[in-house]
């Protein structure tokens, strides 16, 4: 059979074999979906290879037969299609479409769900779209004229979407300019716009990754009406709805600036059980100063709870959890131990009021903190040349 030997197979995948200039790429990330394939690649076949030349890579997670259903569904099609089967499924949907993204050599990829829920017919639209307005990147919007979210299931759903669309709109005004659905799993990219080296996806909103991260110049948006899934259920869960707030927590908190404004909010934040654990242990009968340096550490540790979750997730690995949480604490200690010899310096020295020498030295504190943590606790340790420890320890 002639379309047979278009497979490429799972582990030979080579970008240049399956590259063709002027075609698109379409890149799909699944999970157990073996009763969507068949379906799918029979929508895809009907409205795009008459229009655009086209290819398909699936870039595959399950744990059920999905890879062989689509190399025997890949025999009737008039196009190249192969399978990326990923042994880890690193950084989930987001990881695979990324995987997707690097595997593919034409100068367009779209990228699109494997549950038909995504209509093909749009795919030689979002190119062209991009073609005529000399967009990088082309959105695939349920969100404007002539779009519908038709398929999205439930009014639970519906509600969670809009927040959440909301939420992220509102956290990068500026990114997104242009974009009414960044949640949308449906777009056409230009190769030259990825840039998959800057790239950390983490679960299923790999577009809003790519606006923010990859920062298209021109974006342009096409509407279309989200369908019924064709099979199965969505693999979306509340597990996924954390990961998504964890990605815009890293994704917002990219920059330094960002980043310290981050810990001073998590810093104000840590009053609380630091007050509440006060006014427990006073009335437990502990005398108010040991009281305070207890229901301190209990501040100390809410922080660094909130600052290892939203902040510096991805940089954990360095170290181990404790020793992350020693120094962390030291310097928070520290700081309270330098904070009362500082303002009395400058009060006795350069002679300022108790108001503001406080204030500048809350001020002075908290950026020596800031750094401090950035410095001693979650930078990379230098590596022991090669062959020398890794920076990144496996299993943490
Ligand atoms: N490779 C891989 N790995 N694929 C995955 C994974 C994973 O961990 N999780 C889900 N997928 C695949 C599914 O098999 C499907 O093809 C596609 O990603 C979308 O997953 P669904 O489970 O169908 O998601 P959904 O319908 O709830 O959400 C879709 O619509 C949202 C908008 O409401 C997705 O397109 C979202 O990206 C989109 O935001
Ligand atoms: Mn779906």
């Amino acid at each position: 059979m002639s379309s047979h030997e278009y497979t490429v197979p799972a582990e030979g995948l080579d970008a240049a074999e399956v590259a063709e200039p002027g075609a698109v790429t379409i890149v799909v990330p699944t999970f157990n979906e073996s009763a969507n394939i068949g379906q799918l690649l029979h929508q895809i076949t009907e409205s795009v290879p008459a229009r655009l030349p086209c290819e398909v890579v699936f870039v595959d997670d399950s744990t059920d037969d999905t890879p062989e259903v689509i190399r025997e569904a890949a025999q009737d099609c008039p196009f190249p299609v192969a399978v990326l089967h990923r042994e880890e499924p690193v950084g989930g949907l987001g990881g695979a479409v990324v995987e997707g993204l690097k595997a593919a050599a034409s100068e367009w990829i779209v990228v699109m769900d494997g549950d038909c829920q995504h209509p093909p017919s749009l795919v030689p639209e979002l190119v062209a779209t991009g073609e005529r307005t000399n967009a990088g990147l082309v959105v695939a919007s349920r969100y404007i004229k002539g779009g519908s979210r038709a398929g999205l299931a439930g009014s639970y759903r519906v509600a969670v979407s809009r927040g959440a669309t909301w939420l992220t709109k509102a956290l990068f005004p500026r990114r997104l300019h242009g974009i009414s659905d960044p949640m949308s799993g449906f777009f056409a990219i230009r190769r030259s716009a990825v840039t998959a080296e800057v790239l950390r996806p983490l679960g299923y909103k790999i577009l809003l990754e790519l606006a923010v991260r990859s920062r298209p110049r021109q974006v342009a948006e096409v509407p279309f009406v989200f369908q019924d899934r064709f099979a199965g259920e969505s693999k979306s869960t509340a597990q996924e709805g954390v990961r998504f707030l964890r990605h815009l927590a890293g994704l917002r908190t990219a920059s330094p600036v960002a980043r310290m404004v981050g810990f001073g909010l998590i810093g104000a934040s840590g009053f609380v059980p630091n007050l509440v654990g006060l006014w427990a242990l006073t009335v437990l009968g502990l005398h108010y100063l040991p009281a305070e340096i207890l229901a301190n550490q209990l501040g100390v540790a809410w922080n660094f709870l909130l600052i290892e979750q939203l902040l510096f997730r991805d940089r954990r690995a360095h170290r181990r959890w404790w020793d992350r949480l020693g120094r962390f604490a030291l310097l928070a200690n520290a700081d309270l131990v330098l904070r009362i010899p500082l303002i009395a310096l400058l009060v006795g020295r350069f002679g300022m009021g108790a108001l503001p020498a406080t204030a500048l030295a809350l001020v002075m504190t908290f950026v020596l903190r800031f750094v401090g943590t950035e410095a001693l606790v979650y930078l990379p340790r230098r590596k022991t040349g090669r062959g020398g420890r890794s920076t990144a320890r496996r299993g943490v």
